[in-house]
């Protein structure tokens, strides 16, 4: 096929690439390189089914033959991360919201099949111990707390594909990604495992945010490849949204423990550092969810979908990249 994947030098979209054009696919990438890297897609540059160009998807005439060009779109262009998306609250609301909506317009013109990359940060928080479903109740923090931003502009993306499907028959299959982590993902935007590596490798303080008991179950890049593609290439997945995450049993771990394993396995001299959120985020900015873990019921029964890959493994070969 001839695959569009727009954000595609960023962490997900470069990984995704190189496996699309391993089973033979036709890549081409769009990417603004705001949070993205020539360099993750500097060894696809030899193979001749990759194309890559800088730009963006706020732009019509941009997009427009490159999704033309396509047979199917995976849209994970975005603003990420939380840092990033406190620090630039309106080009966040722009960039997810239109860049979307341009994205959904312009394959409607031509009925091609779209992936939505969407967040976990949709189901905001919950109280108590329960896995998130695709279909809880959202429950969000006040609109004055900026974090919010991003749950709510991934929601409206997850809305308006949903609209394109019932409306306009539009294929849109929406994914909720669950702390995917991996090498190439970058350490510069609030991602914790990226950051706490690169502290740790250079002797600095891992700094921990709030009191560090915060649960999360981090997936490994290859797993969320099977998952994502096995979804994009599903013939009844259009209409539907999916979480794709790790199990729980063998990567769920809380904050804290994360920053002391990674010390451990990077056997780093840093401190372990808890650092109040007021001083982590301009006030008011930031608010902290306990607990958060993917219900796989979903993907497991559509696609198969079982996750391999434990969280140590994973660790060891960020740490790799790294150092490297
Ligand atoms: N990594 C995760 O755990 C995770 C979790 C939830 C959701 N997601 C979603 O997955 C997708 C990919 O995220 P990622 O982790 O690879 O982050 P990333 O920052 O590495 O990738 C995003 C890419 O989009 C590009 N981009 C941003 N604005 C653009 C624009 N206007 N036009 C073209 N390109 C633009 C960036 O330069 C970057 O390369 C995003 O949609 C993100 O919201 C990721």
């Amino acid at each position: 096929m001839k695959i569009l994947i727009t954000g595609g030098a960023g962490f997900i979209g470069s990984h995704l690439a190189e496996r699309l054009l391993k089973r033979g696919d036709e890549v081409l990438v769009l990417d603004d390189l705001s949070t993205g890297d020539l360099d993750n897609v500097r060894p696809l540059e030899s193979n001749p089914k990759f194309q890559m160009k800088v730009g963006t998807v706020l732009d019509p005439d941009t997009l427009k033959p490159l999704v033309e060009w396509s047979d199917m779109i995976y849209h994970l262009a975005a603003a990420v991360g939380v840092s990033y998306v406190i620090e630039h609250p309106l080009h966040s609301l722009t960039t997810n919201i239109r860049g979307t909506e341009i994205v959904l317009e312009l394959a409607n013109k031509n009925k091609k099949r779209v992936l939505l990359a969407s967040s976990s940060e949709v189901a905001g928080k919950k109280n108590g111990k329960a896995m998130f479903n695709e279909n809880d109740d959202r429950v969000l923090g006040p609109t004055t707390v900026t974090r919010w931003i991003y749950s709510t502009s991934k929601a409206v993306d997850e809305m308006l594909g949903l609209a394109y499907w019932r409306e306009k028959r539009l294929p849109v299959i929406t994914v909720r990604f669950f702390n995917v982590i991996g090498p190439r993902q970058s350490a510069d935007y609030g991602m914790s495992v990226p950051r706490f590596v690169k502290q740790a490798l250079l002797g600095h303080p891992i700094t921990v945010y709030g009191d560090g008991a915060q649960r999360r179950c981090f997936t490994d890049i290859e797993d969320a490849l099977d998952g994502l593609i096995a979804l994009g290439d599903h013939p009844h997945t259009p209409g539907e949204i999916y979480n794709l995450g790790a199990n729980p049993d063998t990567n769920e771990i809380c904050i804290k423990d994360l920053a002391h394993k990674i010390k451990d396995l990077t056997e780093s001299d840093s401190p372990v550092e808890l650092v109040p959120y007021e001083k982590a985020f301009a006030k008011g900015s930031y608010e902290d969810l306990n607990y958060r873990v993917p219900d796989l019921t979903k993907i497991r029964k559509t696609v198969g979908y079982e996750p391999k890959i434990s969280l140590d493994m994973t660790l060891r070969r960020i740490i790799e990249y790294y150092e490297s």
